[in-house]
């Protein structure tokens, strides 16, 4: 049978493939993840748990459960509920506070190659800083991702996610308190990200994560009452997908600051998806629950993916499919936004 390339192309095709492939992703401030699949906050505890069913070093950073200043015993039950294509979840940051959070599981992580980012949320913008100033310098933390999704107590509730002000404020007095790699976690609730996402980056952050979870309810089977204990959960897995698309596209597209894709990721073709608007690295949450071993074999598939395409790096990949200029506005100056 003839060859169906011609031979100088199958040629150099072969030499585009064989080569070591580069997945590692600079986030700044020396932090390099070995590759770009990150397991989520909240969804792989404190990456002690899975030893025993994951080679957790194969993994390119764990983003530990929230950690919080003091204890927490997080929402009243019921806590989660599954939905069309996700979950609602209200665990309310259930954690046994820094202190421990350093005293039992640093000493682990800092034996590991994989890097440890540790989650941190608060009510304060003295909360946030005073969680740092106790992950300064401990070995075994690599960095830091701010939750800010929050209510912020001195304000009347009001989350820090969903104002630039607070954002940038917040954003600003931990990265006074640390020279640690600083990420900071978008949350889909809000209008317009650009102007969160540009506080944010301007206060100093290193790398945004994007999203956090979408804010929702359910019904309790009887309808007398809503179904969670909290009444309010976050809903995360497949079906907040293209909300984390969209967000990830626009905020990538406002700074220039890298920005980690987090929002119903099951599959490689996810992690393509999230690469193509921009996003450098992506975090796999909900389907951990399903299937543990899922973040480590996406490693795998897409080192043989970038092989297939012919690329030497993952980094090839990013941006692919983000129009080369913003389209000009429209005449009303408004996006259409069903
Ligand atoms: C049970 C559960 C607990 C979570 N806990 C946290 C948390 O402590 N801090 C945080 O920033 N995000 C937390 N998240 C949000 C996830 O890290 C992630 O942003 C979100 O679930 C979207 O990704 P996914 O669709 O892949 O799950 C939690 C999510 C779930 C499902």
């Amino acid at each position: 049978m003839e060859p169906v390339v011609a031979p100088e192309a199958a040629n150099d095709a072969v030499e585009a493939t064989s080569g070591e492939i580069d997945l590692t992703v600079d986030l700044g401030r020396g932090l390099v993840l070995p590759n770009p699949i990150v397991v989520a906050s909240g969804t792989f505890g404190y990456g002690i748990e899975y030893g025993d069913v994951v080679d957790v070093d194969r993994l390119g950073a764990i983003c530990c459960k929230g950690t919080t200043l003091k204890p927490r015993i997080g929402n009243p039950t019921p806590r989660v509920t599954e939905t069309p294509g996700g979950m609602l979840n209200s665990i309310g940051l259930q954690n046994p506070g820094v202190d421990a959070v350093v005293e039992k599981y640093a000493a682990t992580w800092a034996t590991w190659k994989v890097p440890v980012i540790v989650n941190v949320a608060g009510e304060s913008v003295a909360d946030y800083v005073a969680v740092t100033r106790k992950l300064e310098g401990v070995p075994g933390i690599a960095g830091i991702e701010l939750n800010i999704s929050c209510p912020n107590v001195g304000r009347g509730g009001l989350q820090f996610a969903i104002d630039a002000a607070a954002a940038g404020e917040v954003t600003a007095a931990v990265r006074r308190a640390t020279d640690l790699p600083l990420l900071v976690k978008l949350s889909p609730n809000v209008a317009d990200i650009r102007p969160i996402a540009r506080a944010i980056a301007d206060a100093g952050a290193d790398a945004l994560t994007a999203i956090n979870t979408l804010s929702g309810i359910a019904v309790a089977p009887d309808r007398r009452k809503p179904l969670l204990g909290n009444i309010y959960g976050g809903l995360s897995g497949p079906a907040v997908k293209p909300v984390a698309l969209r967000i990830v596209y626009e905020a990538a597209g406002a700074v220039r600051i890298p920005v980690i894709a987090i929002g119903g990721v099951t599959e490689l073709a996810d992690v393509l998806d999230f690469l193509a608007v921009g996003a450098v690295a992506v975090q796999v949450g909900t389907a951990i629950f399903a299937d543990p071993t899922l973040p480590v074999r996406l490693v795998s598939q897409l080192e043989a993916e970038c092989r297939r395409v012919g690329v030497a790096s993952h980094r090839d990949l990013v941006g692919s499919a983000v129009p080369k200029r913003t389209a000009a506005a429209s005449a009303k100056g408004v996006e259409y936004r069903p």
